[in-house]
């Protein structure tokens, strides 16, 4: 890909132009608003210069990767790219508009991506006239660091866009893996359901976030507990991704904790509000 747009300024967005960039890529990244493009731009200089601090890179490749992203708030003005990937909010209304819109302006032979976790990408392609080429790039948080991407095939999608899409993860140094299009995927089908039972434990008194996290961490082996995991992704993301799941799936199993759903009324929606199940 030797060009590529990215919808959406924001945490998932800015990682993803990011690693594009550092990899060669000219990127276009747009969002409503030129702040958000702002604060964007301000995440990957910080996320740069923490990899040329640890000597994952080095200072001239920082800036080279710097300069290869544009930056625009007119959604018409894409220049023309290989692959488009889409990390605007999680509202279908949102994605859907959006997915029309690049439809109608960008040439017939580009890949329309979206970093959706969860809702449908069967559905996001029914809005377009290239349902074969629209695909779910699924790419975790933070972008630069982790290995995953999950290419998620649509009914529709072909086997020529998913081959291409693995591919372009593969040349970002991330592997791919290919998985079929049902509510929460894999990677949030599995995850939601443990960080849903953390939240049950607390809610129930059953322990302390602090003494879940740190059974899951030194029990599990797991990085950061699911909690703090939560607080990281977003509360209000999990309630989102659980209610897909309980919906799409109609099992009572995926129901979300009372709890959580208390946190999101509250606003405490973890890191970006500075409150979650810890302080920030
Ligand atoms: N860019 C560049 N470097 C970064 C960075 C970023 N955005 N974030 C962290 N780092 C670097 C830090 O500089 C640090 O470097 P040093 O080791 O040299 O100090 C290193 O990464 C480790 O960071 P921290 O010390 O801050 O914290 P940590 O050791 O706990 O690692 C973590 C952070 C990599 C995020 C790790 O905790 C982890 O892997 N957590 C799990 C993340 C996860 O599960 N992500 C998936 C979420 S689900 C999702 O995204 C999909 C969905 O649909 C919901």
């Amino acid at each position: 890909m030797k060009h590529v747009a990215v919808i959406g300024a924001g945490t998932m967005g800015n990682g993803i132009a990011q690693v594009y960039a550092m990899h060669g890529t000219s990127v276009v990244m747009v969002d409503v608003a030129t702040g958000a493009l702002g604060k964007g731009m301000e995440a990957v200089r910080g996320s740069l210069a923490r990899m040329v601090k640890k000597g994952t890179i080095d200072p001239g490749a920082a800036d080279a990767a710097l300069s290869r992203i544009a930056t625009t708030t007119d959604m018409s003005a894409l220049g023309d790219p290989d692959l488009v990937v889409e990390a605007a909010s999680e509202q279908p209304a949102l994605k859907f508009s959006i997915f029309e819109k690049l439809d109608a302006t960008c040439p017939p032979a580009t890949i329309l991506a979206t970093n959706t976790s969860s809702i449908s990408i069967t559905e996001i392609a029914a809005r377009t006239r290239r349902p074969d080429r629209v695909i779910g790039m699924h790419f975790m948080n933070p972008v630069p660091l982790m290995q995953l991407v999950e290419v998620i095939r649509g009914q529709a999608t072909s086997t020529a866009t998913t081959g291409a899409v693995m591919e372009s993860a593969r040349a970002l140094g991330k592997t791919p893996v290919e998985v079929n299009d049902y509510p929460g995927f894999v990677s949030n089908r599995v995850l939601m359901p443990m960080i849903n039972e953390a939240i049950f434990c607390v809610m129930e008194g059953v322990a302390t976030p602090e003494a879940v996290d740190t059974v899951m961490k030194l029990g599990m082996a797991h990085p950061m507990g699911p909690l703090m995991l939560a607080d990281l992704i977003g509360l209000d993301t999990c309630l989102a991704i659980l209610e897909v799941l309980h919906r799409g799936l109609g099992d009572d199993k995926y129901r979300p904790c009372p709890l959580l759903r208390r946190m999101v009324a509250a606003g405490q929606l973890g890191r970006k509000t500075g409150q979650g199940f810890y302080k920030y």
